[in-house]
């Protein structure tokens, strides 16, 4: 990679702060391999990982990045160990009472993306009223994906707007693609420009699969507990160097 020899601050002057992504949706996966590679046990794994999405979403912010997106728990995570699941729940219960003061400071906003009634009542109510305490804030949109799946995502928005049909809110003429997308857990919000998945693995794990049409993706091989404001960069810059075309010319 030609940027390996650059401090970030170099890297940053490689930045043009004109086209910073408006949406920015990560995959934060690698907790478990991050863990096992220093023989402790994975939930060593998703505590680090909790420290790179604080620096992940000050660094976000302070760039200018209107929408982050962090995949945290999917609807498939169910299937992990109790102990796992409950680690994980725990953890979302400490970030958001260890920080939700300073990402209120910072004027960011906390959305789920998911379901969140079938998380559990201590977890639940926590991201309930991180939800509620920066609903008036105007920065960054940080949202949270939280027993999310983007195929449950879709049935979910058609049973939604079926529900509006019966009752006689829309006509079904006046559906179109924009009109559905405020069906989903994105509702109002623009699609990711840009896509991150660290760990190696080249796959979507059923996350955002209507948004991400004409998302450019970004993968790299670091563990998400290694992923730092550095890689955050390289990945704009990369990103900075495409050409979108949208399926002109
Ligand atoms: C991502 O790390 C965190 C969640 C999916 C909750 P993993 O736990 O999937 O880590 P690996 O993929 O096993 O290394
Ligand atoms: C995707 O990671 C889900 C999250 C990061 C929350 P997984 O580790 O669950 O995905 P797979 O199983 O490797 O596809
Ligand atoms: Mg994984």
């Amino acid at each position: 990679m030609k940027y390996k020899d650059l401090t970030i601050e170099q890297l940053k002057q490689k930045l043009d702060y004109n086209k910073i992504p408006k949406h920015i949706a990560i995959i934060m996966d690698g907790n478990g391999r991050w863990a096992n590679k220093r023989l402790l046990p994975r939930n060593f794994g998703h505590k680090e990982g909790m420290e790179r999405v604080v620096e992940i979403v000050e660094v976000s912010s302070t760039l200018g990045v209107k929408y982050l997106s962090l995949y945290a728990f999917s609807t498939e995570n169910w299937k992990r160990p109790i102990d796992e699941i409950q680690g994980l729940m725990k953890i979302l219960v400490q970030y958001i009472r260890r920080e939700l003061e300073r990402l209120y400071k910072n004027n960011i906003r906390i959305q789920a993306l998911g379901d969140i009634e079938r998380l559990p009542d201590f977890a639940k109510e926590e991201v309930i009223r991180a939800i509620k305490t920066t609903s008036e804030n105007t920065g960054m949109t940080l949202n949270i994906g939280l027993n999310y799946g983007g195929r449950g995502e879709i049935v979910t928005g058609i049973k939604k707007l079926y529900n509006d049909i019966s009752a006689g809110n829309i006509n079904i003429d006046d559906i179109d693609e924009k009109v559905f997308s405020n069906y989903l857990y994105t509702k109002n919000q623009p699609d990711p420009d840009l896509l991150i998945r660290p760990s190696g693995e080249l796959r979507l794990s059923n996350f955002m699969l209507y948004q991400i049409a004409y998302t450019e993706f970004w993968f790299s091989d670091t563990l998400w507990p290694d992923f730092n404001e550095r890689e955050l960069i390289l990945s704009i810059i990369d990103f900075q160097n495409r050409n979108r075309r949208y399926g002109g010319v």
